[in-house]
């Protein structure tokens, strides 16, 4: 809101959010009365029906990723109230919206739409007109509301302010110069300020040209000090790839330097991890570690305890978050416990942290997005320093994760049993990665070669063992979610234990293959595929495999606890190159949101 027209600055700020959630979209201006457009479809398609003359200096705007009625014109946000007067986008899933629609609708309330959105526009508008302000309004409307929300609120009747609010999906605000901004991602606001503000759960802003207060739940004035934030307006560009993935999968060489830069100790060969929070003789008390995020994070979670339990020798495991919330967890005081998320803003992450943090846990975060949620529950961290990720599909903060996981792994063991010897081992392996990682993308055509070869197989299987695993969890989830191509991921170690019925000429196998202490069981599972007529793409290190192997895709040597990150990389660059022989829509898959704040 300010003195230039709001619909450009939304659309353009749509766009850059479009990658969390795009099948419809909508706007809203305010201008004697409310003007809005709304479309099934993309951002781009919103703009075309956006007409030049859509005047004034307030707006709302969304882009949706459907819960509650499918995809549609009427569906999109934002929704407005009966009388036309009070408009609402909104992120999240209001729970008792069934309950509260038929309330309204028993008052004679009709619905223009079947979202649960809705109802709160309905809300607002009972009780806007006889409240001192939009905020009281907005606050009441909330009271009854049960769920997840990040809103913004107008009203045609007070043109000069917008009110926003946030329970368990993000707000930030963004002060410009005599003009205010709101979005749920800081990507919506860079280009036009660096200056922002994060709501917290409860909290309630009102903003105006000039300004904007916040509130806690009760009503009670909260001081907010801005933080400026450290990305710029060119992160979001496409910088010349033709897809972000590509972009984020080829930046890896300096991102895994970003995780690294300054963390490295050549001298006493130990991690400087000062965001921990914790000095040695704390991180020494802990018996346990337990590792939680959702996807791609918990499966560099995997990767993780596997390098802390080789490292320090405590005994760690990773779990999905989403799971963990919900099973009454037994919260160890002497366990440490590590979030992941790249977004930071994970909803089932964030509700597993807050539990934890209910039942006295110590938790700490590796997180890529700077004062997002999780990383301002938890008592302390690792940020990853990866830049903004765009594609829906995570990979350069999975790999950045992954090195968070060995510099934590590193600082343990180093407190505990490392010995310097070994911590220069593992010192001098992380600090070859990046050029390593430069090797492999420099084999981007030979493997583009391969997957177009093997796209044409309706389902992968894929395998791994021990180490190798989580590797092999993490390339059939790239592969599965942007090419679509069904891909099933298994423990090496298991396959003759059942998956094994299923290996034939039609399912080809991707096998991860390190040259470590596995290799000859990796090479008889490889025997026993081939002999069941099953083709192998072999992901590994050297050539003995390339005997039992169709083909082969050779990475360079690390140390073995680090391989599995550089063996993960060729598996980015498949799924990548099958989703584009496909014809996928790469960046943008299907069904899915770049952060999911829904349950
Ligand atoms: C990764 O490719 C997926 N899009 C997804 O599994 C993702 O890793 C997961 O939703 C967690 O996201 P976060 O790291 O932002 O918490």
């Amino acid at each position: 809101m300010g003195p230039k027209d709001a619909a450009p600055i939304l659309l353009e700020g749509l766009a850059r959010l479009e990658y969390r959630g795009y099948d419809s979209a909508g706007v809203v201006v305010s201008n004697r009365g409310l003007k809005v457009r709304k479309v099934k479809g993309r951002v781009a398609d919103l703009a075309k029906a956006v007409p030049a003359r859509f005047k004034g200096g307030l707006g709302i705007g969304h882009t949706r990723w459907a819960t509650h009625g499918v995809p549609s014109d009427v569906n999109a946000h934002p929704h407005l109230s009966a009388d036309q007067r009070v408009a609402v986008v909104h992120n999240g899933i209001v729970e008792n919206a069934t309950e509260l629609r038929a309330k309204l609708e028993a008052d004679g309330v009709v619905f223009a739409s079947d979202t649960d959105t809705e109802v709160l526009a309905h809300l607002v508008a009972r009780t806007v007109e006889d409240t001192a302000s939009l905020e009281e309004a907005v606050r009441k409307a909330l009271k009854s509301v049960v769920g997840t929300y990040g809103i913004a609120v107008l009203d045609a009747e007070r043109p000069g302010e917008i009110v926003v609010a946030r329970n368990g999906s993000p707000i930030v605000i963004g002060i410009g110069e005599k003009e205010m901004f709101a979005a749920s991602d800081v990507a919506a606001l860079v280009r036009y300020t660096r200056q922002v503000v994060h709501l917290e759960d409860g909290e309630l802003a009102v903003l105006r040209a000039d300004g904007f207060h916040t509130f806690a739940s009760g009503g009670l004035e909260t001081a907010k000090e801005p933080l400026t934030v450290d990305v710029e307006a060119g992160h979001y560009d496409t910088g010349g790839y033709e897809h972000y993935l590509l972009k984020e999968i080829s930046e890896q060489p300096e991102t895994v330097a970003r995780t690294l830069s300054g963390r490295l100790d050549e001298r006493f060969h130990i991690a400087h991890l000062g965001g921990l929070n914790m000095d040695a003789r704390e991180t020494r008390s802990f018996r346990r570690v337990k590792i939680i995020g959702c996807g791609s994070a918990y499966y560099s979670g995997q990767i993780g305890a596997q390098l802390i339990e080789e490292l320090a020798r405590i005994p760690a495991d990773a779990e999905p978050a989403s799971e963990f919330r919900y099973r009454n967890p037994v919260v160890d005081p002497d366990t440490l416990y590590v979030a992941i998320s790249q977004s930071g803003e994970t909803y089932d992450t964030l509700a597993a942290v807050q539990e934890l943090k209910r039942k006295g846990g110590r938790v700490i975060g590796i997180v890529n997005a700077v004062g997002s949620a999780i990383a301002r529950e938890v008592d302390g961290g690792i940020y990853l320093h990866a830049g903004p990720e765009v594609s829906v599909a995570s990979t350069k903060a999975f790999t950045s994760t992954a090195i968070a996981f060995a510099l934590l792994a590193l600082h343990f063991g180093r407190v505990h049993d490392l010995s310097p010897a070994e911590g220069r081992r593992i010192v001098d392996g992380l600090a070859k990665l990046p050029a390593q990682i430069e090797e492999i993308l420099e084999q981007g055509p030979a493997i583009a070669e391969l997957s177009r070869k093997y796209a044409v197989h309706p389902s992968m299987m894929f395998v791994g063992r021990v180490r190798g695993y989580p590797v092999a969890r993490e390339g059939a989830q790239k592969l599965k979610e942007i090419s679509y191509i069904h891909a099933e991921a298994y423990p090496a170690s298991e396959l003759k234990h059942g998956p094994l019925a299923l290996i034939g000429p039609e399912l080809p196998t991707v096998a991860i293959v390190p040259d470590d202490e596995l290799l000859d069981k990796n090479l008889t599972t490889l025997g026993e595929i081939r002999a069941r007529g099953g083709r192998v793409l072999m992901i590994g290190h050297r050539e003995p495999g390339a005997k039992l192997a169709d083909d082969v895709i050779v990475v360079p040597r690390n140390e073995i606890e680090l391989d599995p990150i550089l063996l993960t990389i060729p598996l980015q660059l498949l799924a990548y190159h099958a989703a584009v022989a496909l014809e996928r829509d790469v960046d943008k898959p299907r069904n899915l949101a770049k952060s999911v704040t829904v349950e």
